[in-house]
């Protein structure tokens, strides 16, 4: 059973679906946030799960910043870190430490509309389908190879409140169950290799 940090800076109902889904691959020891009132935050003394809050700004650089919530990791013994609406970049203390380890979900087809207000920047253009994806983290924004993806479309008469519900009903459905897929695959390839030895 691995081990999982969920990091997120503001509402966290990804990080609620996830923690409450029962799966035998994984489960949510740790809430890392970034801002001092978060509604996660709520979110995860409701479920009874570990939270610490590190300011970014109480620190002189982010190698500093990243290494006291690396030490948070070591100390809850996580191997899979997962970002929901964490709204900062990963830095090279926490890359390095976890490569391959880092998952985030973004609300559109990537590589269109990277970065923030990603449902705002698709409206504008007018397309017609958006949709989430999930994606690894690497040292840019939203650039990381893409794990999985799932299309949205947007009907004439939905407005920006209407997209964002039926994009983020989508993420509650998507993302507990790739990072369930994610690990069962590295598991079984672990398995598979003692098995050759
Ligand atoms: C989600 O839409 C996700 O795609 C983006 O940030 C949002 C977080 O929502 N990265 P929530 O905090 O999980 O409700």
């Amino acid at each position: 059973m691995r081990k999982i940090a969920i990091f997120a800076s503001g509402n966290g109902s990804n990080f609620e679906e996830i923690a409450k889904y029962k799966n035998k691959y994984y489960k949510v020891v740790l809430l890392i946030c970034d801002k001092e009132n978060a509604y996660v935050l709520d979110r995860a003394k409701r479920l009874n799960i570990p939270s610490v809050v590190v300011i970014p700004k109480n620190f002189s650089d982010k190698s500093n910043y990243e290494t006291v919530i690396l030490n948070y990791l070591i100390q809850y013994k996580v191997d899979f870190i997962v970002l929901a609406g964490y709204m900062r970049l990963i830095g090279h203390v926490l890359l390095s430490k976890y490569q391959n380890k880092i998952v985030n979900i973004h609300p559109s087809l990537l590589p269109a509309f990277k970065g923030l207000n990603a449902i705002e920047q698709a409206i504008h253009y007018g397309v017609k389908v958006t949709g989430v994806t999930i994606h690894y983290i690497d040292e840019g924004m939203d650039t990381g190879k893409i794990i999985a993806q799932k299309a949205v479309k947007i009907d004439e008469d939905m407005n920006l409140d209407k997209i964002k519900m039926k994009i983020q009903k989508v993420e509650h459905r998507l993302y507990k169950k790739v990072i369930e897929e994610i690990i069962r695959k590295e598991d079984d390839c672990e398995e598979s290799i003692s098995e050759c030895i």
